[in-house]
């Protein structure tokens, strides 16, 4: 008989997991309390990617190519049934998936009674194995936990209103994107962060400062190195300055969303997320979790590929975890896999980098968008690290997750030949440049 599994969570941890059992022949069930697709399809990625693609065309200044316009105009309403479209479609393929392959979906919320059962609202179901997936929310910091009004990245991409002064508490990932999207709409966008540089604390320090000025050439204004400690009315008070607006976000982050969780289950005081050996099981037997509620970044891909590593290694397939990548998808985009360099020179000491400018590329030559670099960073024959910093630098990054993870010799990767004229052939030059002159530098 097929062993059964029943997944809590049918976001891009959960419904991979889902689909990824049922090809190996396990019987399975996914329970989902809200929509499937989860953070990443319904209040993440897809509408965010969704609004960055729409919001592009408004800011661009063709002139001096020969394209000029009366006037650009934009609808509202219709960015916004444009934007739901791609959700709507992006959670009916997943839905599709999960009939397609055999599984029993349950639109209820669930919880872990035992090692073997799990509860829903409409009874106990028995599993011979159970898979948390049940992702995280939006942190919402103390000083203003009593105000509706006040914006997460939820509202901001429901798209309400463009304020015409948006003040962002938070300037990594979310803060920034939603930056570019009100900065695009016409909004004076304030960024706020407690650190000296946009970003977050995790981005290479020399693309922090090139994400700084692609921030400013898009006139948001910037305000680092100040932690925000209070808010009154739509004023943001920081160290005696007070700037006001007419609508304030908080972007300072998220948290596992661990409710309910049953109390064998162990959590990391440090991390609040939930504590697993290697193989992704929790300090309740049998009873395994991923994706956002276990230690690492909080993405969508790492929760796709912490379920797909977890089935694997429930049939006797050994599956060693591939180095992690990750995007801003800024204008232009930033993509990173493996150590910035202040990690890389920590780690080892004695590194070797190498970085080619996009302004040098001939492709990018023939587009607008000049700004950016590939960063290469090595160990004597080693990639250790990568950030691309391009046009389309999301669709690059791919290749150093393969290179780092599988310790690829770099005399190996130079023998790559990168088609021309390509945004790509920036990351051939950096190969050359971690051992020689670089050709078109
Ligand atoms: P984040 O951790 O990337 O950035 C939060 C920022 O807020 C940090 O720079 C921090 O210094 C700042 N901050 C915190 N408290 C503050 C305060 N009181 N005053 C001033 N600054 C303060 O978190 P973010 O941007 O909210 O994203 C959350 C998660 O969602 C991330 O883990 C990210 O991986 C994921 N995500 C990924 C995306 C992508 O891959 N493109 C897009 C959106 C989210």
């Amino acid at each position: 008989m097929a062993e059964k599994i029943f997944i809590i969570g049918g976001g891009p941890g959960g419904y991979v997991t889902a689909i990824k059992a049922a090809q190996a022949g396990m019987d399975v069930t996914i329970a989902e309390k809200a929509a499937f697709g989860g953070t990443c399809l319904n209040r993440g990625c897809i509408p965010t990617k969704s609004l960055l693609h729409v919001t592009s065309f408004l800011t661009q200044n063709y002139s001096r190519m020969g394209i000029s316009f009366d006037k650009m105009t934009y609808d509202l309403d219709k960015f916004r049934k444009w934007k739901d479209s791609s959700v709507r479609k992006a959670v009916l393929g997943v839905e599709m998936l999960l009939k397609k392959n055999g599984i029993k979906i349950l639109r209820e919320k669930a919880h872990v009674v035992s090692s073997g059962k799990v509860e829903t609202e409409t009874g106990v179901h028995k599993a011979d194995r159970i898979v948390i997936a049940s992702g995280s929310n939006v942190i919402i910091p103390g000083f203003i936990k009593d105000r509706d009004d006040v914006w997460t990245s939820d509202n901001a991409l429901e798209l309400s209103e463009i304020p015409t002064r948006l003040l962002i508490i938070g300037a990594g990932v979310i803060g920034v994107e939603i930056a570019t999207i009100y900065s695009r709409l016409g909004s004076e966008v304030h960024l706020f962060d407690m650190l000296e540089k946009p970003g977050g604390a995790d981005i290479d320090t020399e693309i922090a400062n090139e994400l700084e000025k692609s921030l400013k050439a898009m006139r948001i204004k910037l305000h680092l190195g100040k932690a925000i400690k209070a808010i009154k009315g739509n004023t943001i008070i920081v160290e005696g300055e007070e700037i006001s607006g007419d609508r304030i976000m908080a972007a300072i982050g998220r948290c596992a969303d661990i409710k309910g969780r049953h109390s064998e289950i162990e959590i990391d005081t440090n991390t609040k997320k939930i504590r697993t050996n290697k193989e992704y099981e929790t300090t309740l037997s049998r009873v395994y979790a991923i994706g956002d509620v276990i230690d690492g970044p909080m993405l969508a891909h790492k929760a796709s590929h912490d379920g797909v590593r977890l089935i694997d290694l429930l049939n006797g397939r050994a599956a060693s975890s591939g180095e992690m990548t990750s995007v801003f998808y800024t204008s232009p985009e930033i993509a990173s896999s493996g150590m910035t360099e202040s990690q890389a020179r920590d780690s080892f000491g004695d590194i070797k980098i190498s970085v080619f400018p996009v302004s040098a590329n001939p492709r990018a030559n023939c587009t607008k968008e000049l700004r950016g670099m590939v960063k290469l960073i090595c160990t004597e024959k080693k990639l250790i690290g990568a950030h691309i910093m391009s046009e389309h630098a999301s669709e690059m990054i791919w290749a150093f997750s393969y290179f780092i993870k599988n310790g690829t010799d770099i005399d190996d990767i130079k023998e790559t030949v990168f088609p021309h004229p390509t945004f790509s052939e920036s990351i051939g030059e950096a190969m050359l440049g971690l051992e020689g002159p670089m050709l078109h530098l």
